[in-house]
This record gives structure tokens, sequence and C-alpha cells, in this order.
């Protein structure tokens, strides 16, 4: 082009200007309508302010059909750069549905691989803004191969660098693969969906009426389908969301997560804990009133906590580092382990083991839940991957049991023979086989049969003998198996002194291609 330099320059300004448009007024005035925020103004709340550097500004499609040449728009309907979040490095992409819907074309993709590609190599985490109507159309199997070279970046730095979804609008069909190959998935609730055949097609296959938000809205997917961890209440909610998850994570697997200046005293004693626990062992309680006490300034980043509630799992901090935290929720259930709470925590373990993120776990946990829905749905398969899980992380583990260990699951929630590496229990602690009523009952079966007439009696007498020599913490600690009963009121001061004892800790599975977890 010729011209002076003012003239190159007032070009280059006018350019940046239009592709900032994206696919123009109109389009983005009807998409403000809808309450929705364009691709920009995602990026904007969720970077820290000036800090985006965009690339592929000027990168436009190659599809020849269908008069696609006329529709030929300055970045291709995704925007793509690096920005940073607190200070610390992260790479974006932001899709646009004010171009031709956000669909996926064979360079849209190739913009997005460049940021994915240049996040590994520089050791920093991606967080996608996804908003879009799938595949385009017009480009058929490229737009679907781009889609595959997405997926294959998505798997090859799972576990290398932390990756975060958020979805803003519309991700259906094979588009959702993405998302859900990423570590967290937050969604707007009525404003987005995520499903792999829509409401006509489900009409046409099964004859079912489904609108959009029961198909696949947020609250579907953080509490039936466990396909996706967050739901938010406003497109604002769901970026604080991010940020906020952002803070919990390392830059990369070599890296650990920053710590956090806190003014929490590691030692506070807090003697609400003492009197937490009912009476009555069978009387639930609720498990986040122990964490809430706990952690610092009981700020506690709950993950998935519509979906499978019978176990806690989410992101705190502990004297400012940040701490897994994986607890059973006696209100719910009673607590039990069941094939949705075991895989939900199973893919927390490894998330926080994969990205240097200590465990500490709270157990109250009276054993798996029986019968066939659970036998059926494959509990054998899914409480392995949760003990596969622990047994394979290698982070620190600091266990707490609060009241009951029974059965399995005292194995599965971060047993010392799981190499959990510190195990402390409080004096209300009940580790054994079974309950007492259980147990008894089992065990003096023939004699309950022979004697009806006194039978409840001495059920009564067996269980509370049973209680005495089991129902406590005291022969798991003779054996080692527990290091210390603890003083409840000082159970955020031994957390800490444990992971502080734990940091530098050094642990390495054997050399292997990788394990084969039960899916
Ligand atoms: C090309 C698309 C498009 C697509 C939407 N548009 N989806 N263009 N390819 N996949 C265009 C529309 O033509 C329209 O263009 C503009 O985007 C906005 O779309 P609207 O329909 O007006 O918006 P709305 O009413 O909000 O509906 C949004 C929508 C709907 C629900 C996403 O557009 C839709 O159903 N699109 C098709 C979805 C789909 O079936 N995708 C393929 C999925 S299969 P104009 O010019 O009118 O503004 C898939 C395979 C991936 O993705 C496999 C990976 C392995």
């Amino acid at each position: 082009m010729a011209g002076t330099m003012e003239e190159k320059i007032n070009h280059l300004l006018e350019m940046r200007q239009h592709a900032m448009q994206g696919g123009g007024v109109d389009k983005i005035k009807k998409h403000h309508q809808k309450g929705r925020h364009t691709a920009r103004e995602r990026l904007d709340m969720l970077l820290d302010e000036g800090s985006f550097e965009e690339f592929d500004m000027f990168k436009t499609h190659r599809c020849h059909h269908f008069d696609m040449e006329k529709a030929q728009i300055p970045g291709d309907g995704v925007v793509t750069g690096y920005g940073t979040i607190d200070g610390r490095l992260v790479y974006v992409f932001s899709q646009d549905f004010t171009v031709l819907g956000g669909s996926l074309s064979e360079t849209f993709a190739e913009k997005i691989c460049k940021v994915m590609d240049m996040a590994v190599q520089n050791g920093a985490p991606v967080i996608g803004l996804n908003d879009s109507g799938g595949a385009r159309i017009q480009e058929g199997i490229e737009s679907l191969a781009g889609y595959s070279e997405i997926f294959l970046r998505n798997v090859r730095s799972s576990g290398v660098i932390p990756q975060l979804s958020g979805i803003f609008g519309p991700c259906a069909g094979g588009a959702v693969y993405s998302p859900a190959l990423t570590d967290f998935t937050v969604m707007v609730r009525g404003n987005s969906y995520m499903f792999l055949t829509g409401p006509k097609v489900v009409k046409a296959v099964t004859h079912e009426d489904v609108d959009e938000e029961t198909l696949g809205g947020a609250d579907v997917h953080t509490g039936k389908s466990g396909v996706a961890h967050l739901a938010a209440d406003s497109e604002e909610d769901a970026i604080a969301h991010l940020r906020e998850l952002f803070s919990f994570v390392p830059q990369n697997n070599m890296e650990t997560p920053p710590r956090v200046e806190t003014d929490d005293p590691p030692d506070r004693e807090i003697d609400f804990l003492s009197r937490v626990l009912p009476e009555n062992p069978n009387q639930p309680y609720d498990m986040k009133d122990i964490i809430l006490n706990i952690i610092d300034d009981g700020r506690f980043l709950e993950i998935q906590p519509e979906f499978a509630p019978n176990l806690v799992v989410g992101f705190a901090r502990f004297s400012g580092q940040s701490v897994g935290v994986v607890a059973n929720q006696p209100k719910c259930l009673a607590g039990v382990l069941d094939n949705h709470s075991s895989i939900k925590g199973a893919r927390f373990v490894r998330f926080c083991d994969a990205f240097n993120i200590p465990l500490v776990t709270l157990v109250d946990v009276p054993g798996f839940l029986p019968g066939t829905m659970q036998e059926y749905g494959g509990i054998i398969r899914n409480g392995a991957k949760l003990l596969y899980a622990y047994a394979e992380a290698t982070v620190p583990k600091v266990t707490v049991t609060i009241r009951k260990a029974y059965g399995g699951a005292y194995c599965v929630m971060s047993s010392k023979h799981l190499k959990g590496d510190i195990n402390y229990a409080w004096p209300s602690a009940e580790i054994a086989v079974m309950g007492p009523k259980g147990a008894s009952e089992i065990l003096y079966a023939k004699e309950l049969k022979k004697h009806p007439e006194q039978a409840a009696q001495l059920l009564a007498e067996k269980e509370q003998q049973y209680a005495d020599t089991f129902a406590n913490p005291y022969v798991a600690a003779q054996r080692g198996y527990v290091d210390d009963i603890i003083l409840p009121y000082r159970t955020r001061f031994r957390i800490i002194k444990a992971l502080t004892m734990l940091e530098n800790k050094q642990d390495a599975l054997p050399v292997k291609k990788h394990g084969n977890i039960p899916l």
C-alpha cells in the first residue's frame, strides 16, 4: 500500500476498528439485546485492564463454497491472544457469536490451536470462552478437522497446563468435547447450553419434547450430568468464577499455585469444633461448617456443589497455600460413597495431583451405598476410580477422620495404606469394618434367631460391646494407621503444621506409559 507512514498508521487503525466490530454493529446490538456480552467484552472482564495482546486479528477463512468469499470477516469469529489475571500470564480465546454464529472454520480452529500451542510451550493456562453454533456448515470436513486438532491439543496438554472453559451461549454437537476435555467448565444459567443433539433432533429420534435449558442448561450439567462444575447467574459471575478458579491453580505442572497473604492466624483455635458433632453418631451435621471454620478466612470455592452433594470437593487455602479439600457430607445420604460421588472425587483428586495441589481429606463415611441401583450403575468400577486416584496421588495428603470411617470407604478416603502422609483422627472417630449394628447382626445372627424374645436386648448389648471395642480411633492409633488423635479445636493448626512439614515432599510412581484407571 502506497502512502506516507501517517496514512499507513491511519489505515491500520481503521482496519483494527473494523475487525473489532466482529459481525458488525447490528449483530452486536442483537447480541446485547439477548442480555449477552460480546467476545471482546468478556475478555475485558476476564483479564487485567490493558493486559490483552491479540493475535490473528486479520485472519480470514479460506472457504469458497456457498458464496463464502463475500462473508470475509477479519478475525473469522474468534478473538485469541494472551493477557494476565492478577498479573499472571494466561492464554485466551473468546468465540464471537456475531460472526456467522461463532461457527468454527478451519482458520478459526488454527487461531485457537496457535494459543494452545503457545500456552504449552510457555507453561501457562488456557481459558476458552465458548459461544458458538458449532462446526461451520459451509465448510464441512475442514471444520471437523479443526475441531479434532483442538481436541488433540486439549488431551496432550491435559495435566501439563490448567485448562478452563466458560460456556456463554450455545455449545452443541461435537463442539462440547473441547470443554469436556478441559479441567473445569463454568456455565451461565439461562444463557448457555451444551448438548450433543439439540431439541429438534431429540424430538425426531426419541419423540421427547424438551427445551434447550432442560436438555443441557447450566443446572442440568452442574446438578444431574456432572459435565460442568459451576453455574453462574450472569456472565459477570461466570467470569468471576473463572478468575477465582485461576487463583487456586499453578501456571503448569512444574510449579506450585501462588501463595496468598492472609491475616488468618495459623494457630487459631476453634471451640465450635468441640461442639459441632451431634451426641448421636447417626445424626447428620453439615461438614461445610467444619471446612469453613478451619480454612483461611472462611473462603471455600466449592466445585460441583449440586452434583453428588454427599461428597464435598473444592479449593481453599491453609496459611495462604492452595489446597484441594475432599470431605464426606453427613448431611446428604449420611455421607455415603456412591457412583456419582466417587467419580466426582476421583476427577478432583487427579486434578490436584497433576498440578501439585495438596489434598486435605475430612472423613465421615458410613461406607459405600448398597443396592441394585448402585451395583448396576457400576459402583465397583466407579468406587475403584476414587481408590485409584488417591493411591496414585503423590502430592501431600493430610487426612482427618472426624467420625465414621467404615469398610471399603475407610480404605478409599486417603487412608494411611494408600500412602496418606499424615492421618489424624478426632476422639469421636469410629474406624472399623462396619457399624456396630450391622456387625452384631451378622456376628450373632444364630443367637438372635435362637432367642427371638430376647433379640432386641441381646442385639443392644452386642452393639455396645462392638462399639466399645472398635468404634473409636484407638485401635487404628495403636497400629500407627492414625498418626495422632487430635483435639478438634486444634484441627486447623495441626493441618497447617502437617502441610508445612510436607512442603518438599518427593514421591514418584514407577515409570510407565500410563496407568489403566477403571474408566
Ligand atoms: C454456519 C451458522 C452456524 C453454523 C449459526 N450460524 N450456526 N453458520 N454454521 N453451524 C449462523 C446463522 O446462519 C446466522 O447467520 C447466525 O449464525 C446466527 O444464528 P441464528 O440461528 O440467527 O441465532 P440463534 O437464533 O440464536 O440460534 C443459534 C443456534 C442456531 C441455536 C446456534 O443458529 C443453530 O441451531 N445453529 C446450527 C447448530 C448446529 O447444528 N451446528 C452444527 C453442530 S454439529 P445470519 O447470517 O443469519 O446472521 C457440530 C459438529 C462438530 O458442530 C463436530 C466436532 C467433532
